[in-house]
């Protein structure tokens, strides 16, 4: 019997494991929350509420949320820093999406300004691609400010486009914003290109690079 179809980014996961990256990607739990919010208000210009979090995590049943923390088995000073924090690491970014129908809509994303520039916002993304697929999406789609060229060039990387301009979307400073899509998850074309991109990242967060900590000048976003 044929094994039914699985989700392409899933399909790569399993034979491209995550077994030795120094960073892992796990749901968000209630007791995140608190870290989370320190990020979220550097992060944001109209920041979300613990409250709003709380409620993604324990209510919207369309929810996925997930957190970036250094490894378990992180050695050297990554590993430290998991021990300091009650063992088991900081967080260091998170992202969620909703499920809505065939759409996986990025709802947030975010990574910790000392931590940006490292690959983890990449991490972030592809975990929220292959959860989606898990959850049947067909597509991911998001907004994101004209203005935010960081987070479009991540986008572009893994394949978004723009598919059209929201005019005033932001109420705080009436900025527009664009509609961004990925092509189908089953388009032969976009599982090879998030194959590579997965395998040049995984690469990537192999080493830990540079102690945060020791530098004076957090990369911008
Ligand atoms: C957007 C954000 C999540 C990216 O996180 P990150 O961990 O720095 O991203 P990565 O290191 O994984 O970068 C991946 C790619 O994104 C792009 N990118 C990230 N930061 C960038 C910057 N400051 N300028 C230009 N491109 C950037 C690059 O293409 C980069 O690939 P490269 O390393 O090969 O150049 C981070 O800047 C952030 O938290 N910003 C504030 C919150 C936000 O704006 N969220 C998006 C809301 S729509």
């Amino acid at each position: 019997m044929m094994s039914p179809p699985c989700p392409p980014s899933t399909c790569e996961s399993q034979p491209l494991p995550s077994e030795g990256l120094l960073f892992v990607v796990e749901p968000m739990s209630l007791s995140d929350v608190e870290e989370v919010m320190a990020i979220e208000r550097v992060a944001f210009s109209a920041p979300w509420s613990a409250r709003a979090y709380r409620y993604e995590i324990t209510e919207n049943r369309h929810s996925t949320m997930v957190v970036v923390r250094p490894a378990p088995r992180s050695e050297g000073w990554l590993g430290s820093l998991w021990r300091q924090f009650a063992g088991r690491g900081p967080v260091l970014g998170y992202a969620g999406f909703w499920l809505l129908g065939d759409d996986a809509h990025i709802a947030t994303i975010a990574v910790h300004p000392q931590w940006r520039r490292r690959g983890l916002g990449e991490l972030l993304l592809l975990s929220l691609l292959d959860r989606g697929a898990e959850r049947g999406a067909r597509r991911a789609t998001l907004e994101v400010r004209v203005s935010n060229q960081a987070a479009q060039q991540l986008y572009f990387k893994y394949g978004f486009e723009i598919i059209s301009r929201q005019k005033h979307y932001y109420a705080d400073n009436n900025e527009d914003a664009y509609i961004m899509a990925t092509p189908p998850f089953d388009n032969p074309w976009y599982q090879d290109h998030l194959r590579r991109r997965r395998r040049e990242l995984y690469e990537r967060l192999k080493t830990p690079g540079p102690d945060p900590a020791s530098r004076s000048d957090p990369a911008e976003g």
